[in-house]
């Protein structure tokens, strides 16, 4: 009896079907729904960002998170950086800031797997033929530049040091600045730079660094634990970088309306 197995053929080359994917299920829901949102995203933060207006309230002294730190001397009495260069007028402050959280996201683990689904059908879902010929992974110019992403997530952790800042700063008031009030805009901030937090704190590479590099863990056990930590943080990171995203832009909004005196900011005390 011959028990002679037959790899050979599969091994040589990725089955032949024609049709482009035998899954019967809505594979394409997922990243249509990312398109929508991611693109939406994109939009909303451009004209944000070239905009240049209403992103921050003298009165109950909140900053967009599109435009913090702020770099213009549009910011009252809040801390400033008007000493910045006169050349970088040539683009709105936000412009300036937010290349650091773009390019965090942007060179994210989770959202290369979004965005190389929904924009670039590389490929668009499991099991779904793309429609490119060759395929490098990231081993590439310009894909091989996505492992900047290791040194993003150190300016993560600096602008959520920022956030918080100006969480703590809108518990001001009025033109004097006078401590001790909060409103709603304080809340929204304080959630802001929680879920900036979380998203950040949850990397990938935030992981590594407490785990990676090690032999064995029994050496190391603080190093273990922090690595068990941000393990359980890591396994909810896709939820937090939506969560966060999204917020960022409701944020924005929120204090575009206030700035604007659409509504004004409803204090507690
Ligand atoms: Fe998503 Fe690092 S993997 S922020």
């Amino acid at each position: 009896m011959s028990t002679e197995v037959q790899p050979r053929a599969a091994a040589a080359g990725r089955v032949q079907i024609a049709e482009r994917t035998l899954r019967q299920d809505r594979w394409w829901l997922q990243p249509l729904i990312t398109f929508a949102v991611l693109g939406a995203f994109v939009v909303y933060s451009t004209f944000r960002a070239f905009w240049g207006r209403y992103y921050y309230d003298d009165h109950s002294h909140l900053l967009s998170p599109l435009y913090s730190p702020c770099l213009s001397d549009r910011c009252g009495t809040a801390p400033h950086f008007s000493w910045f260069p006169t050349w970088t007028y040539i683009a709105t402050p936000a412009i300036w800031v937010l290349i650091f959280p773009l390019g965090l996201r942007l060179s994210c683990y989770y959202y290369r797997k979004a965005y190389y689904r929904s924009f670039w059908f590389s490929p668009p879902a499991c099991a779904v033929s793309e429609p490119h010929k060759g395929y490098s992974g990231e081993t590439r110019f310009p894909l091989v530049m996505q492992n900047v992403h290791r040194w993003f997530f150190w300016f993560g952790l600096l602008f959520v040091g920022i956030l918080t800042f100006d969480a703590v700063e809108s518990f001001r008031q009025g033109a004097s600045g006078q401590w001790g009030h909060m409103g709603l805009g304080s809340v929204i901030l304080i959630v802001d730079a929680l879920l900036l937090g979380l998203y950040t704190i949850s990397c990938h590479s935030c992981r590594h660094i407490f785990g990676g590099r090690l032999r064995n863990f029994s050496k190391h056990p603080v190093r273990y634990r922090l690595w068990s930590w941000v393990t359980v943080l890591n396994a909810k990171h896709m939820q937090f970088a939506w969560v966060s995203l999204v917020f960022v832009a409701l944020t924005d909004l929120y204090v575009w309306l206030v700035t604007a005196n659409v509504f004004s900011d409803p204090r507690f005390f």
